[in-house]
């Protein structure tokens, strides 16, 4: 026999049970996105590989071992995105967004990959919300991005988390802050992992980010950074700017951020419920992007957040998401007549949007109500082979029993105008062949 093929490592399907959680947090999030004047923006889920190499930084981890990079049939290198950033500026530039636009507000969300170690909250393919600001240096726009993360997530039901700030400066203090972090280190380099001893000449930054414990041990109590008194202005405005919004935050030097674009501002909102993974959102700065990728001198800031980590957040509160509309009516027919019948009857409860399904088994009366009722109908119509040739029903309301006899073309009208408006036909003038002893 065929061995069953399972889903690939670091993967998941949806499953329908928790789709509603899904649909429930992305319908949120959208909503709030167009209330703070974002419009959504759709980019393809694989660019070419030169995209991500330009962008991410060379000594990021994604770039270095987390692509999924493949040649196509003619030879090119693609690779499917890790991330959303880059394919916005690539589209933005593209399509010369930036001539006609002073500031631009997009939001994106879908599929990312990354090759990396699955573990709790973190896959091989998940999905990710983000927004991106493009035009404009003001501080007020990394704290109105902050602010756009909190105001989401209390709006899902995540009150608990905690944003997390740094600055990591720009092009001018960057070697200033690696050199200080350097020498902060010193002796010390010996003892820390093989990766944070390549990182040391690479990009020292990273080094701060490291999760093992003993590195973590000999970056712990480094001084904040020495950035310049640009990015230090910059960095007190979006701390004035955050208070003035009342949102508390925790400035930590240890943020650096495993992308190498970022300038300036860098954040993260973090739960404690999350374990090792415990970045629900991320985001910051990156004003020298749009110029690294061949464009003007434009800057930026943005966010993604995940939402595998926020459906996990979610489901340990008990959310379940929004329940599905009540199906309304469940058609329980008997033989062929009754079925054709049913079918033409269900058109016209979808078409005035009520939820309507048809038994399509077969089988006895009494299963088709235990499907029924497993399927939470609030009404069956039942349909016998007499019932079919007469044209007329029997509705049974599930919920009290109650069960009345009306001709096919009244019975979407008892839905919107009530039984009083119909004339129900007796039931005494009906042969329910069959069916005494269920109904
Ligand atoms: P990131 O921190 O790499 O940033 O990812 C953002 C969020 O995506 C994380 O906080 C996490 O919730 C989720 N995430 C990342 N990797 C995984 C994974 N392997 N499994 C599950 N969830 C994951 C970015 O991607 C930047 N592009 C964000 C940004 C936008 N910065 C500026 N604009």
């Amino acid at each position: 026999m065929t061995e069953l093929l399972q889903m690939p490592r670091g993967t998941r399907d949806i499953l329908p049970v928790e789709i509603r959680l899904w649909q429930f947090i992305e319908e949120t999030v959208v909503r709030i996105f167009e209330l703070y004047n974002y419009s959504e923006i759709r980019t393809p889920i694989f660019e070419h590989t030169d995209l991500f190499t330009q962008s991410l930084g060379h000594t990021s981890d994604i770039v270095e071992k987390e692509m999924y990079t493949f040649n196509d049939r003619k030879g090119r290198s693609l690779t499917l995105r890790p991330e959303g950033t880059a394919s916005v500026v690539r589209s933005y530039l593209e399509h010369s967004i930036h001539k006609n636009e002073a500031l631009t507000k997009v939001y994106y969300r879908g599929p990312m990959f990354r090759y990396e170690r699955p573990q709790a909250g973190r896959f091989r393919q998940f999905h990710q919300i983000g927004v991106e600001c493009l035009g404009s240096r003001n501080p007020i726009l990394d704290a109105e991005m902050i602010g756009l993360g909190v105001h989401l997530f209390d709006e899902i039901g995540l009150t608990e988390l905690k944003v997390m700030l740094n600055s990591v400066g720009c092009n001018i203090c960057r070697p200033v802050i690696r050199e200080q972090l350097r020498e902060f280190i010193g002796d010390n380099l010996k003892h820390l992992c093989e990766d944070c001893n390549r990182r040391f000449t690479n990009n020292p930054l990273r080094i701060l980010d490291c999760k093992k414990p003993t590195c973590q041990k000999y970056t712990m109590g480094i001084p904040m950074f020495s950035i310049c008194q640009d990015c230090g202005d910059h960095f007190n405005a979006v701390q004035e700017y955050l208070d003035a919004m009342n949102i508390t935050f925790v400035v930590d030097n240890h943020l650096v951020r495993g992308l190498e674009y970022y300038t300036k501002t860098t954040f993260e909102i973090v739960s404690p419920d999350l374990g090792a993974q415990n970045a629900i959102c991320g985001g910051g700065r990156y004003d020298k992007l749009v110029q690294m990728m061949g464009g003007p001198d434009i800057p930026a800031v943005g966010f993604a957040f995940g939402l595998e980590r926020a459906a996990m957040l979610l489901q340990q509160l008990g959310i379940q998401g929004k329940n599905p509309p009540a199906l309304t009516l469940y058609v329980a027919p008997q033989g062929h007549l009754a079925t054709l019948q049913g079918m033409e009857l269900l058109d016209d409860f979808r078409r005035a949007n009520l939820r309507a399904d048809i038994d399509v088994s077969g089988r006895s009366l009494k299963n088709q109500l235990k499907a029924a009722n497993k399927l939470g109908a609030e009404y069956v119509l039942i349909i016998g082979e007499d019932e079919a040739e007469q044209k007329v029903g029997l509705l049974k309301n599930m919920a009290n029993g109650q069960q009345q006899t009306l001709a096919f073309s009244d019975v979407l009208n008892h839905f919107f105008l009530g039984t009083e408006t119909v004339q129900p036909i007796q039931p005494n003038q009906l042969v329910l062949r069959g069916m005494e002893e269920v109904l």
